[in-house]
């Protein structure tokens, strides 16, 4: 298989075959993800980081990632700095970093903002998360863990919670989640709800979501609950949002319910949604999750600029 110079915009350009190519590299990186062995396959090699949008595990592990693999890394994390500032287009700050590296890692808060990217540049492009649009790289560590820590991602109960409307982890999970067959079960605010687009998008692959109201329900028998942030910066206005927030919460009490097997996942950042209570039990995978991060941008980043291990 080759990705040499390939654009990763969204995980539905991705087959089965290809997802599952990509997570058994990423297996591979991992004596090279926490250091312990090294190899500088991507000596030479520039990536830039284009972040639009705040961000810390994304943003940081991919450089960590490029730094482990032996590259380099420029970029920005706050486009003020830029000439954005002056009013550059975002074609023209993508047609620089595109002269000045060869891979092109870009956030921005706009949906679309990756695909569009991916039109100015010869150099690959990845998308690391456009507004409520999808988030790709997320997903497929997100696949890694589940993987990791259930031997298997179809056959698993899957309950996805919160903001499931701007949510971009999880548009892009619940397709992934489908294409493998697992059960599906959506717990939201009621004006939260997952996108039709994305109920249609599993439905088609055979996978008919459950919309459930009870948190409490849809725990009891799931084999990985995945809790996400209310996106509050996405709410139009501040009313919408005040009247969702504070509205579901994963303590202990709630997972006393749960099989002990359960894995309780977070993109992370967590403002209230988990107790760090959780933390402490062996439900929580949320860190190892942000580690993962690690080998698996490094797997991609390998692939599109063809250094292989
Ligand atoms: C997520 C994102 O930016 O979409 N974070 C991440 O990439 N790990 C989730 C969020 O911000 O809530």
């Amino acid at each position: 298989m080759n990705f040499e110079g390939k654009d990763i915009i969204s995980i539905k350009d991705f087959s089965k075959r290809e997802i599952d190519y990509i997570l058994k590299y990423a297996k591979e990186m991992l004596p090279y993800a926490d250091g312990e062995k090294f190899k500088d396959v991507l000596k030479g090699r520039i990536l830039s980081t284009l972040f639009f949008e705040p961000s810390t595990r994304t943003r940081l592990s991919f450089e960590s990632a490029m730094n482990r693999l032996g590259g380099r890394v420029i970029g920005f994390a706050d486009p003020m700095g830029t000439s954005q500032k002056k009013g550059e287009s975002l074609a023209d700050t993508i047609r620089m970093a595109d002269a000045y590296s060869d891979a092109i890692v870009v956030r921005h808060s706009r949906e679309g903002a990756a695909r569009l990217a991916a039109e100015f540049a010869d150099a690959p492009v990845i998308n690391a998360g456009d507004g409520a649009g999808r988030h790709p790289t997320q997903c497929l560590l997100d696949l890694f863990t589940i993987l990791t820590e259930k031997k298997r991602i179809g056959k698993n109960k899957v309950v996805l919670l919160g903001d499931l409307k701007y949510g971009r982890t999880v548009h892009s999970l619940a397709y992934a989640l489908a294409l493998y067959g697992a059960e599906l079960t959506f717990v939201s605010p009621t004006s939260l709800r997952m996108p039709k687009e994305v109920v249609e998008e599993c439905k088609e692959l055979g996978v008919e979501p459950v919309q459930m109201s009870s948190l409490e329900k849809a725990v009891r028998d799931a084999d990985v609950l995945y809790v996400t942030r209310i996106q509050k910066e996405r709410f139009p206005d501040a009313e919408e949002y005040n009247r969702v927030v504070g509205s579901y919460r994963v303590d202990n009490e709630l997972l006393s319910n749960a099989r002990e097997d359960l894995i309780v996942m977070h993109p992370l950042p967590r403002v209230s949604e988990i107790d760090p209570e959780v933390d402490k039990t062996s439900h929580a995978v949320y860190f190892k999750q942000a580690f993962n991060g690690v080998p698996v941008r490094m797997a991609l980043l390998s692939l599109v600029m063809g250094g292989r291990l």
